[in-house]
């Protein structure tokens, strides 16, 4: 019987920033415009094809933002072995807080000597309001170099951009740094 590969990933970063959404538009393609804080933990799954051919499910955990859940999104952390880091392109905060609280959360819970055990990507969102931008896509890539993650990728939720490679490639490196 073939086993199948399941990958737990766990969505980082400041509420509002669109980590459910993505999620939606990925698992459901769906979009909504109003807001729901994410209170606790939701859990949902999708495959995703590698570039071999091969699936693999994803078990993908969207942990709220608010830093009132800090105490209970730990334990979801553990065991992770994907993590993507979501930021606002129209909020500066969002980035800066990328390094502190999110990057130094997971790399307490999943980190080994200073590594972090778990791959990661970093995700700008919310491109499609270009005209209220205030992050500059290389300092995202900055940024994404700073943490370690495998890529930076600039997307939007809402008009479904770059939402499926977001997740795909994240799931891809997993496999990627087990081959080298
Ligand atoms: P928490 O649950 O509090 O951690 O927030 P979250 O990061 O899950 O944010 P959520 O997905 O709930 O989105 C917050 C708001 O931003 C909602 O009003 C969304 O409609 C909006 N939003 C999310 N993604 C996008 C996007 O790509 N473009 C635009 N224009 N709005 C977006």
């Amino acid at each position: 019987m073939k086993q199948k590969l399941i990958l737990k990933l766990v969505l980082l970063g400041d509420p509002g920033v669109g980590k459910t959404s993505l999620i939606s538009q990925f698992v459901h393609a769906r979009f909504r415009h109003s807001y729901q804080l994410t209170v606790g933990l939701d859990i949902s799954s999708k495959q995703v094809t590698l570039n071999d051919g091969r699936t693999v499910t994803l078990s993908i955990n969207d942990i709220g933002g608010q830093a009132r859940f800090a105490a209970i999104r730990h334990m979801f952390f553990k065991g992770a072995h994907l993590a993507m880091f979501v930021y606002d392109v129209t909020r500066a905060e969002t980035l800066e807080n990328i390094k502190d609280p999110w990057y130094k959360e997971l790399m307490e819970f999943c980190g080994q000597q200073g590594k972090s055990s778990v791959q990661t990507i970093l995700v700008g969102n919310k491109a499609d309001l270009e005209d209220y931008r205030m992050i500059e896509i290389e300092e995202g890539i900055t940024l994404a170099n700073e943490i370690n993650a495998n890529s930076h990728i600039s997307a939007s939720a809402k008009d479904n951009i770059q939402v499926d490679e977001a997740f795909k490639t994240l799931a891809q490196s997993f496999f990627d740094e087990r081959q080298e």
